[in-house]
């Protein structure tokens, strides 16, 4: 038995003469030459997570999101395929250690563009796609607020509202229906939104694994995991989440069944790690961890949710928000009484705060990420991403408009929620967002309003090479979203 350890490495930090892209690219072709029906081939691959045909075959159309099986499926797909491509690459001769680099856009600089070798349109290029949205095949930069982990790593529990995982979820393929972790909503969901835009693949579930950015895009998702994990942070004990099967194929397309504690330690169970286990962010702290739980019968399960206290609804937007591209801001009021009632309730004085955005709808699909602010400044002008900083120093200092910077807002996989199809009712994005922090920083600065807080949602732009013109969204048009129910919760 092999003791191999594989590694992930970071795409940008490879040398000119490192045969990890050049193999990659041969397999990508390879894989393309394969038969449709063929589990090991790219279309098969791409269509386990999504697919747009009619008629999808067994094991296609997996893919897990807004679920607390985020990170764990998508780990188990990327490690297949992963197995998949190594034993193309050396069945063509390449590097017999060959593991699927990541793309961290976090890193900022020339990083925070899609890698050169993706972007060249030379004929037969297998990494190159035109589905991109204005600007990326041009190498133009993501706004730092799309892929700042910040938030993700610094949540302390899994599953909760507002937590780095998501759920508990009860059922699977709830496509898109929440509880959406911090990790998926950001980076995960914003560099899908701003890498795809209206129109590419990046930006639709049923599409997005066709382009091979997409790949190198979830090796560095499921770093961030082992990131958070290597933090002192518990993965979720709850039977429901490690007891759940998912099913996929390996290196000779036979089909292969996983679960959750199969892949908790990717050294120990799947052989591969990263070269660095490090956010790009500021440095987060360890957490205490919490005392070890003891694994939850079922019926222990369902009694500690019953225990948990639901968060008060104290606040709530008394109409739907249109956005069609542009900076919109809600306000949104505090409800005194049941304020009041609700500190009575939770018996606190200082409760968290969560932020919902419910009910996001559009017709076709937005091409936008909007950043969501809370009582942003109204001189600050958070297009400051179009002066984006060149030096990671420099992108550690926190702005005005960073500190009142509470999320993103992405459309990635709203088509799917909306026609879910089997017994699903269609149904809006959701994300929930702790401003605890937020709100604690700006009472003490005075910017806090007990009675109201203004929310304000403001497009996000890709940052072009110094010197050239930002890439408009071209001649298309905004299709617009709306939001239903923006609301305020203690808990
Ligand atoms: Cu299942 Cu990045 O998507």
């Amino acid at each position: 038995m092999s003791t191999q350890v594989f590694v992930r490495r970071e795409v940008g930090s490879l040398k000119a003469d490192d045969q990890t892209l050049a193999a990659y690219a041969e397999a990508v072709k390879v894989m393309q030459g394969r038969a449709a029906s063929d589990p090991t081939s790219w279309a098969f691959q791409a269509a386990i997570h999504g697919t747009l045909a009619g008629a999808p075959l067994a094991g296609q159309n997996q893919c897990q999101h807004a679920t607390w099986f985020f990170v764990s499926w998508h780990r188990m797909f990327v490690f297949q395929f992963e197995r998949i491509v190594r034993a193309a690459v050396i069945a063509a001769g390449g590097p017999s250690d060959w593991a699927l680099p990541y793309w961290n856009p976090e890193l900022g600089g020339a990083r925070a563009a899609i890698p050169a070798a993706f972007r060249s349109p030379t004929t037969g290029n297998p990494l190159y796609v035109a589905e991109r949205a204005p600007g990326i095949n041009a190498g133009h930069a993501l706004p730092r607020l799309a892929t700042t982990s910040r938030n993700a790593i610094s949540r302390p529990s899994f599953s909760g509202a507002a937590e780095f995982g998501g759920g508990p979820t009860a059922a699977l393929f709830q496509h898109f229906q929440g509880p959406t972790g911090q990790l998926e909503a950001t980076p995960h969901n914003a560099v899908h939104g701003v890498v795809g835009g209206q129109s590419g693949w990046m930006n639709d579930p049923d599409t997005a694994a066709q382009d091979p950015i997409f790949w190198l895009h979830h090796s560095n998702i499921d770093r961030l995991w082992a990131v958070w994990t290597g933090s002192g942070h518990s993965n979720p004990t709850d039977p429901r989440w490690l007891g759940q099967r998912f099913r996929f194929f390996d290196q000779s397309g036979q089909p292969v069944t996983m679960t959750a504690p199969q892949v908790l330690d990717t050294v120990a169970d799947l052989g591969y790690t990263y070269d660095q286990l490090v956010s790009a962010g500021p440095t987060i702290a360890p957490v205490t961890p919490p005392p070890a739980q003891p694994s939850l019968t079922p019926a222990a399960v369902r009694m500690s949710d019953q225990m948990r206290h639901d968060p008060e609804l104290v606040g709530a937007l008394a109409r739907p928000l249109t956005l069609t591209g542009d900076t919109a801001r809600a306000d949104v009021a505090i409800d005194a009484r049941a304020a009041a009632d609700a500190l009575t309730r939770l018996a606190t004085a200082t409760p968290r705060i969560l932020l919902e955005i419910h009910h996001v709808r559009a017709q076709g699909r937005p091409g936008t990420v909007y950043g969501v602010y809370v009582n942003l400044p109204a001189a600050a002008t958070p297009a400051a991403d179009s002066s984006a900083p060149a030096t990671p120093a420099a992108e550690a200092v926190e702005t005005a408009e960073d500190a009142a910077h509470v999320g993103n807002l992405s459309f990635f996989g709203i088509k799917r929620a909306q026609a879910p199809g089997g017994d699903q009712q269609p149904h809006g994005l959701s994300l929930t967002f702790d401003i605890t922090a937020v709100s604690q920083a700006q009472r003490a600065g005075g910017q806090w309003d007990d009675r109201s807080v203004a929310v304000t949602f403001v497009p996000l732009s890709l940052i072009p090479p110094s010197g050239e013109q930002p890439a408009g969204s071209g001649s298309a048009v905004e299709p617009p979203a709306t939001i239903g129910a923006i609301s305020l919760f203690y808990a």
